[in-house]
């Protein structure tokens, strides 16, 4: 879904780069990312800012997907070298099976009603071996942000049980970092 416009300008700031850099890709890192050489998928990729950090590791592929184009204009506008596409994350049938060493998750599926289905696609774009990284807030903290901040996030079940239960019924073993704001994942199968 869409992102509010209150959302979509605080997804743009300094601040988000910020956080996106030396807070959630160190603690990805430290449960295990490596991109390097790697064919790399990001989900909801938004403004590009976390491709253009993915691409520091040098993937052998890289594409970012997003469903808003506004989003989109900005990532090609700002990172011309880098693929992104418009795309609901929900199909991913543009992506043969097995075609993804690794697939990066910064904070969407809170945003997807059909959440399960990205995960169903996930389960089958990733090579045998591949691995998903994947951060998520709780659900308390985007009802905190929805009262206080009106984000307006779409009505959904999404929550960290269901995404386990749903991540353990696809094949997905986990481990899990918790932090204040965000629980970081790095899932295998
Ligand atoms: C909270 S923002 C995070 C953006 C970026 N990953 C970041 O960390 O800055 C959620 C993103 O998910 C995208 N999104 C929402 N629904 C989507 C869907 N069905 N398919 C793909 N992207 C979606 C939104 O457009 C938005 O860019």
């Amino acid at each position: 879904m869409k992102l509010s416009d209150i959302e979509f300008r605080a997804m743009n700031t300094w601040w988000r780069r910020w956080g996106h850099k030396h807070f959630e890709l160190p603690l990805f890192q430290k449960l295990g990312l490596n991109p390097k050489n790697r064919d790399v998928l990001e989900i909801g990729c938004g403004n590009g800012y976390g491709g253009h950090l993915l691409n520091q590791f040098e993937p052998k592929s890289y594409v970012g997907v997003d469903v808003m184009e506004e989003q989109i204009g900005i990532a090609r506008r700002n990172y011309p070298g880098y693929e992104f596409i418009v795309q609901d994350a929900a199909d991913l049938s543009r992506f043969p099976d097995a075609s993804k060493d690794v697939v990066v998750i910064f904070g969407v599926l809170h945003h997807i009603p059909e959440w399960r289905k990205v995960i169903d696609e996930i389960a089958r774009v990733l090579k045998p071996d591949g691995r998903l990284f994947l951060e998520e807030p709780r659900g308390v903290d985007i009802k905190f942000f929805d009262f206080f901040f009106r984000w307006g996030h779409p009505d959904s079940d999404f929550g960290l049980r269901p995404l386990e239960d749903h991540l353990r019924s696809r094949g997905f073993k986990f481990k899990k970092q918790w932090t204040p704001l965000l629980m970081m994942y790095h899932c295998s199968k």
